[in-house]
């Protein structure tokens, strides 16, 4: 049964092993394809604990981490923030529980912290990533273009939103 609590401190080890894994990090981070460590893990988590502005959660299979989400740049005055969802161990991919997780995390955004739009960034290449976006009602905003570069190939970007309209 997939269960979604907060982010904590344990999970740094699987932050790690999810960041580095391939199928995850060619789709995720400022810089895709790039690797990180512990020691780059336990920074981010530290300033996490420090600030306001970002929640993040971790996705579990009943106590298994497989995979973490979260609001960045949460926005009180202009009610808005930005989502980032990966489901880090490969054998959970395509089982349906991407759209569980960011079903809930759609939910806790406009009902719990009552925000007004949800942003997002994706590869254009991600079409399981866009798919999911779209079945939940998120919309293309903008194309950047050649905006990412890995493996040697500029890539295309998206910004997708979706809105609280009740
Ligand atoms: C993108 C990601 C979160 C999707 O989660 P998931 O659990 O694999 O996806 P789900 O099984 O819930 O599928 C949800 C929808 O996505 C689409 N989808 C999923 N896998 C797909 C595939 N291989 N091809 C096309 N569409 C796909 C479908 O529309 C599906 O809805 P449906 O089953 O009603 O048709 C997950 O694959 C992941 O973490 N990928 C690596 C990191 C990443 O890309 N993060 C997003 C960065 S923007």
């Amino acid at each position: 049964m997939i269960k979604i609590r907060r982010h904590l401190q344990k999970d740094i080890p699987y932050r790690v092993k999810w960041l580095n894994n391939p199928n995850v990090n060619r789709f995720v981070g400022d810089e895709v394809g790039q690797k990180t460590n512990l020691k780059k893990a336990k920074e981010w988590f530290a300033d996490y604990q420090k600030v306001k502005n970002k929640k993040f959660f971790t996705i579990c299979d009943d106590f298994k981490p497989i995979g973490f989400m979260g609001l960045s740049n949460i926005s009180k005055h202009n009610k808005n923030a930005d989502l980032f969802i990966a489901i880090g161990e490969d054998n959970y991919h395509g089982k349906g529980i991407g759209k569980i997780a960011v079903k809930w995390i759609i939910n806790y955004g406009f009902n719990k912290l009552k925000l007004h739009k949800i942003n997002l960034g994706v590869i254009k290449d991600n079409v399981p990533a866009i798919n999911l976006y779209k079945s939940l009602g998120f919309i293309t905003e903008g194309k950047m273009k050649e905006e990412v570069f890995y493996k040697g190939k500029f890539h295309d970007f998206l910004s997708m939103a979706i809105f609280n309209r009740n």
